[in-house]
């Protein structure tokens, strides 16, 4: 069951001199099943807040369908379940976070008693505990994006939508929201979250989707994305004369006494590896070099190169570092 689908989703937006339009979505289509995290990838200005402001209905489309449930987007229904995290959350300054978070819940008519809890368990939830009854102006940015995550979760979502969660976060708020967004995954909720992080993303997310300009250049699990492409193998040999382990296999690099070779595919593993002993080299390992999200991430960033060739790193030739 789908939790959400995008097609063919176009947005053009204006400029306000020669009203000139500009193609900012292009077709997007995609789609995020119920119960999974979905990683919205792309660099600066592809389109990722665009598509998401018009999942919310911030923006209207110009075409195209998007559905929640198999509902239309823009009915009520579907909007209540929408839990959201805007891409830089601006609060009342005023307010202390516990305020903030009552206030949330006022817009939802939630029962008193119900709201004295959630907002308890929340604060604990993201981190502010013991920040609860400081004011926001005083919060730093980290804070405000946890605090920014607990209001999206106010009214039980069973769908969040969050633009860069990870932004403005250390290394240990980024852990701390890795295992906050799989435990809420765990309690059966949907999670689509746009970053800029492939880290984060590798991590954690179930499927993956990168967006360029304004279209979709990958949609897919992203077990399946890796896993379907072991990019080059790799022989780590020590003990060989360079000038041997040259007439053996031309691509290679050095480092710490030890060579590494690359080898486009297995065939020749058998070979090469027989020939690395018969010249007295010893063997320390043969590896399978899967692709990494960020290998399939540059892969797409550079426009002429087919999708699944060629490692990102620079393939070394002989070079001795
Ligand atoms: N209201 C607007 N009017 C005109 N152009 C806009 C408007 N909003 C966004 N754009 C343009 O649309 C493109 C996509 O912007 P968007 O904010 O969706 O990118 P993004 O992928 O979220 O980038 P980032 O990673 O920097 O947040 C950009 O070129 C941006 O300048
Ligand atoms: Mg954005």
């Amino acid at each position: 069951m789908k939790a959400l689908e995008i097609k063919g989703l176009k947005k053009t937006f204006r400029s306000n001199f020669l009203l000139k339009k500009y193609h900012i979505l292009k077709g997007i289509n995609l789609s995020v099943e119920k119960g999974e995290i979905y990683g919205f990838l792309g660099p600066n200005g592809a389109g990722k807040t665009t598509t998401i402001k018009c999942v919310l209905g911030l923006l209207f489309a110009d075409h195209g369908e998007i559905l929640i449930d198999g509902q239309p987007a823009a009915s009520m229904a579907s909007r209540r379940r929408i839990g959201y995290l805007p891409e830089n959350p601006f609060f009342y300054d005023y307010l202390s976070a516990r305020e903030l978070l009552f206030f949330s819940a006022s817009l939802f008519n939630l029962a008193a008693d119900e709201v004295r809890d959630r907002v308890a368990a929340l604060i604990h939830q993201v981190g502010l505990s013991g920040h609860q009854d400081l004011k926001l102006r005083k919060f730093s940015k980290g804070m405000i994006q946890r605090l920014g995550l607990a209001q999206a979760l106010i009214h039980n979502p069973d769908f969040l939508i969050l633009d860069e969660p990870f932004s403005g976060l250390d290394p240990i708020g980024r852990k701390d929201l890795r295992t906050l967004i799989l435990s809420l995954r765990e309690q059966g909720k949907t999670i689509f979250f746009s970053s800029h992080i492939l880290q984060d993303m590798e991590m954690m997310v179930d499927r993956v989707g990168i967006i360029l300009n304004g279209s979709m250049r990958r949609d897919g699990k992203l077990s399946e994305l890796i896993s379907r492409s072991t990019q080059y193998y790799e022989i780590i040999c020590s003990h060989i004369a360079e000038k041997e382990l040259a007439k053996i296999q031309t691509n290679f690099a050095c480092r710490d006494g030890q060579y590494s070779l690359t080898l486009p595919s297995d065939s020749d593993i058998n070979q090469v590896v027989e020939s690395i002993i018969h010249n007295n080299g010893r063997i320390v390992a043969v590896n399978p070099v899967k692709m990494t999200l960020e290998d399939i991430f540059f892969n797409e960033m550079q426009p002429h190169r087919p999708a699944t060739t060629g490692p990102h790193r620079p393939a070394t030739t002989g070079d001795s570092r």
